[in-house]
């Protein structure tokens, strides 16, 4: 549905005219006209978006009406520091660009025991540079089997083992003073089965029942599921779950106890607003939009990146932009790599994870050769204007070999055969491999697998230490820096999962838990080392090798700003194992050189001479100046940020 510009004045001024009448002490506060600009602002999007979904609802001014007031109350109850944050971040709108946000993700409990703990551990994150904090979900949820926190039963509410919400407030702010963001997931696509709505729902109250998406027979469910792809394959085929006494079969795309919600109605989508609105007030400054691709739901589909989904997300957008603008949105979006992009805008996600650096890091890694991590990022690097990067090498998930199968066919190689090739490798199956990682939900119907582990695992770091071996473990350590090298230097936000400075290890007895045995994803959520941490400060030990390491990427991308915030550029060194971008600014042009092989490789003279270098270079990582007459040797695995002398 489209209105005109002047339908849309006519309603904004209906708008206003409602919420100065029931909150006129309001408009009396001084900082009332900046809520009122931002919404005169954003309005015009918000509603387009709006009626793009819901338009077609005969309440849908009714509903209209109290999603501003849902705004308007948030706001009123926001702090009067958040307000000046918001203020703040309106004059610097891409502030997570600057170059200066380290990010860092972890379990709080795995991490720091609760949210009381977590700030005494504060100094250890300043340590290492850290300016963004992930905390992976901290809300109530089932006992037991809880998905890792993603089935959330209150958004309102902190998991008791980890504190109170007063404490997550606390914590949140003390953060904030300390110039870390606090980072939370919005687990919008689903709720779990014990939360309040699911379980009026099921009580049979059928306000609550069209929250969800239930239907009568299994045909009816059917009809969908024939184009829908399995996410736990292993654990759990299919994307329903038949209740028997409602005798209904409820979707649920991930766990049984995870309930789908059902976005086609309007009310779902002002309760979650709410919700969201909630968080921001908390102190969230990143919200983690989780599981993007599914929100919307197509009969013929296969029910993931429909365009609706984009229209909700840039609908939530626009409210965070009215009510809490200095919280940008960070997208989940593990899907086809043309897909990923789709999602950032600054109108939708102005954060993204990037899936498809993550698994072709691990892909060069394993080939040892970075022809296909080139090929595809001198593709698809580019982000739209606003937009940054989150690039990370794991997270508390799976990896999955989602790259492009033409970028794979561009460069001669056959996607199917390579990604059973890599999961091979990364569970130690292939007579080159390093790596001692599990599977993660094969597929026996099409094949495919993902793989789990810690990155030092996967890097080599159990393997070499089991077998005693210092040349291997040397190599490991330098597979783990090469890898944060790119991630910390090529653009965006790079992001540490705790543990990975010091080289954590995977944790087999996740296969003891009742809870936790289905799931091989705990193979790399360990509880945090603190002794192994303590390491780091004594000579000679590994710890100290790679937290150093993390140490000088972390000083090397705040001392310039061309890794901080300049144009990325992708280039072809001249050897297929070596991945080559310039980062430039107008006054400082850096060349980076990742060696993905094990061996020592050679970048010729004549091609750096071609990429405008001279001679004589500085690189900063080792601390050299290096003469390349004839051609620049790189060490096996090594990492270099390149310098011209005088700039
Ligand atoms: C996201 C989370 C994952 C979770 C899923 C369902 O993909 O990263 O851990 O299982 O959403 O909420």
């Amino acid at each position: 549905m489209v209105i005109s510009n002047k339908q849309c004045d006519v309603t904004l001024r209906r708008m206003q005219a409602h919420l100065e009448k029931r909150y006129p002490q309001a408009i009396d506060l001084p900082e009332w006209e900046g809520f009122a600009i931002r919404l005169k602002e954003t309005f015009p999007t918000l509603l387009n978006e709006l009626l793009t979904i819901y338009g077609h609802h005969f309440d849908f001014y009714y509903h209209l009406e109290r999603l501003l007031e849902t705004m308007a109350d948030a706001w009123l109850e926001r702090t009067p520091e958040w307000k000046s944050i918001d203020v703040m971040r309106e004059a610097d709108p891409s502030w997570y660009q600057s170059g200066h946000l380290i990010g860092a993700m972890a379990y709080v409990d795995l991490f720091a025991d609760d949210l009381l703990n977590l700030q005494a551990k504060i100094p250890y994150l300043k340590e290492l540079g850290v300016t963004y904090l992930h905390l992976m979900p901290i809300y109530k949820s089932p006992e037991g089997d809880d998905d890792g926190g993603y089935a959330v039963s209150s958004y309102r509410e902190v998991d008791p083992k980890l504190g109170t919400i007063e404490d997550l407030r606390n914590t949140a702010a003390e953060f904030r003073s300390q110039g870390i963001s606090i980072v939370l997931d919005f687990v919008f696509n689903h709720t779990s089965d014990e939360h309040e709505w699911a379980k009026k729902a099921r009580e049979g109250d059928e306000t609550y029942q069209g929250y969800y998406l239930m239907f009568d027979s299994r045909d009816e469910a059917l009809e969908y599921e024939v184009n829908l792809r399995s996410i736990f394959p292993d654990e759990r085929p299919g994307s329903f779950t038949y209740m028997n006494r409602l005798k209904k079969w409820v979707w649920t795309t991930f766990h049984t106890y995870q309930w789908d919600l059902n976005y086609r109605n309007p009310e779902v989508f002002n309760a979650m607003a709410e919700e969201m609105l909630f968080l921001a007030n908390v102190g969230v400054e990143v919200l983690r939009m989780d599981a993007v691709p599914f929100v919307w739901k197509q009969k013929g589909t296969n029910c993931e990146n429909l365009p609706e989904a984009h229209t909700l997300i840039r609908a939530f957008n626009a409210i965070a932009r009215i009510v809490a603008p200095s919280m940008v949105f960070k997208s989940e979006a593990i899907v086809a790599p043309d897909e990923i992009q789709k999602y950032m805008g600054t109108d939708e996600c102005q954060i993204s994870y990037n899936p498809l650096m993550m698994a072709l890091l691990w892909e060069s890694l394993a080939t040892r050769s970075a022809k296909l991590l080139r090929h595809s990022l001198a593709k698809r690097f580019a982000v739209p204007e606003g937009c940054a990067w989150v690039n990370y090498v794991r997270s508390h998930d799976d990896i999955g070999w989602g790259f492009d199968n033409h970028d794979a066919l561009d460069v001669g190689i056959d996607p199917h055969g390579h990604r059973k090739f890599l999961t091979d490798f990364y569970v130690g199956r292939h007579e080159s491999s390093f790596a001692r990682g599990e599977l993660f939900q094969e597929d026996p119907t099409t094949g495919d697998a993902r793989v789990c582990g810690t990155t030092a695992s996967l890097c080599g770091l159990e393997k070499a230490l089991a077998e005693n071996d210092p040349e291997e473990i040397e190599l490991a350590v330098r597979r783990i820096l090469l890898i944060h090298g790119v991630t910390f230097t090529i653009g965006g936000i790079p992001l540490i999962y705790l543990g990975e400075e010091i080289g954590m290890l995977n944790d087999h007895s996740y296969r003891e838990d009742l809870d936790k045995e289905g799931d091989a994803r705990w193979l790399h959520r360990t509880p945090f080392d603190w002794k192994k941490a303590e390491e780091r400060t004594e000579d000679d030990t590994l710890e100290k090798t790679l937290h150093t390491g993390f140490l000088k990427l972390v000083q090397m991308r705040l001392n310039n700003a061309a890794l901080a915030r300049g144009e990325t550029e992708i280039v072809d060194p001249g050897n297929e194992h070596v991945l080559g971008y310039f980062r430039t600014t107008s006054e400082q042009s850096i060349l980076c050189l990742a060696n993905f092989s094990d061996q020592p490789q050679v970048v010729p003279a004549p091609r750096l001479r071609q990429l405008g270098l001279k001679k004589v270079l500085v690189d900063i990582i080792a601390g050299q100046t290096i003469v390349a007459a004839k051609q620049l040797e790189m060490e096996p695995l090594q990492f270099m940020v390149l310098l011209r002398q005088g700039g």
